[in-house]
């Protein structure tokens, strides 16, 4: 895994985001697999100025949302449908149709999720994967527990995320218990991997999941498995890691046809 540090999560956002750029620069149709929550708000502010700005264009991208709530619809302030058409896709020139999210409302949930993962391998499977991390080692919403294997299933959230993400929602329980989440399987079937992290409050997390043993105490730990993965993240997030003086001294020494 390649550890990225920056002094900011401005400065490590913008990184993030020229990574996807330059994804959607070289591939016009490639498949983004994309995350919600608060860390990847500048990335995607980053990628909206540069669609502004520098013209890059969406209008041949596939996305994937790791997640959505369970019960929600799509038109609830808190889900993650509003999120992302408010904070992303109104903004570029992403065609509807390509957009998916997991349906909170979904009849038969197994069904559906079946078919989410159908959907990822007619479309060429994901080319990027964003993802942020819970306090306790989580990616999707696949808690410390899941199945380093699982595909995209219902998972019920601990009372650690129901509590972290309880803003959106004005009380914790008011979140709900139930999400659809990608499996950890189907983010590691992602040809590439960012995991961004901002803030001392992850920074337990990234250490275990960077420096820890792989386990499914930390589903965040099996990116050590994969072919492809940056972790970005700010001075706060990486004050845990025991080899921090390596991953500057590698980043430092980086070949220029390698850097962003
Ligand atoms: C969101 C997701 C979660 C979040 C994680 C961190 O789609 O899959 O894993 O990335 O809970 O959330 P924030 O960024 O709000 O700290």
């Amino acid at each position: 895994m390649e550890i990225i540090i920056q002094p900011t999560p401005e400065a490590a956002s913008i990184i993030a985001a020229r990574h996807v750029a330059r994804l959607v620069r070289d591939k016009p149709n490639a498949v983004l697999g994309l995350a919600t929550g608060s860390t990847p708000l500048v990335m995607y502010r980053e990628l909206v100025r540069m669609h502004k700005e520098q013209g890059l264009d969406f209008s041949q991208v596939t996305t994937f949302n790791l997640d959505e709530y369970v019960g929600l619809p799509t038109e609830h302030p808190a889900s993650y449908h509003a999120f992302m058409w408010d904070n992303f896709f109104s903004h570029i020139n992403v065609q509807r149709e390509r957009v998916h999210i997991p349906d909170g409302l979904a009849s038969h949930i197994p069904a559906f999720c079946r078919k989410y993962e159908e959907a990822i391998g007619a479309a060429g499977g994901i080319d990027l994967q964003v993802l942020g991390i819970g306090g306790d080692g989580h990616i999707g919403f696949n808690e410390p527990s899941s199945s380093l294997a699982s595909r995209t299933r219902i998972k019920t959230l601990t009372a650690e995320t129901r509590r972290d993400n309880a803003q959106a929602f004005g009380s914790p329980d008011k979140v709900p218990f139930h999400v659809i989440t990608m499996g950890v399987g189907t983010i590691m079937d992602a040809r590439q991997v960012i995991i961004l992290a901002f803030g001392s409050k992850k920074a337990e997390a990234i250490a275990a999941a960077v420096e820890g043993p792989i386990t499914a105490m930390v589903p965040a730990s099996i990116l050590q498995m994969h072919p492809v993965a940056q972790c970005i993240i700010d001075e706060a997030a990486a004050t845990k890691l025991k080899r921090i003086e390596y991953y500057r001294w590698v980043y430092d020494r980086k070949p220029d046809w390698q850097k962003v």
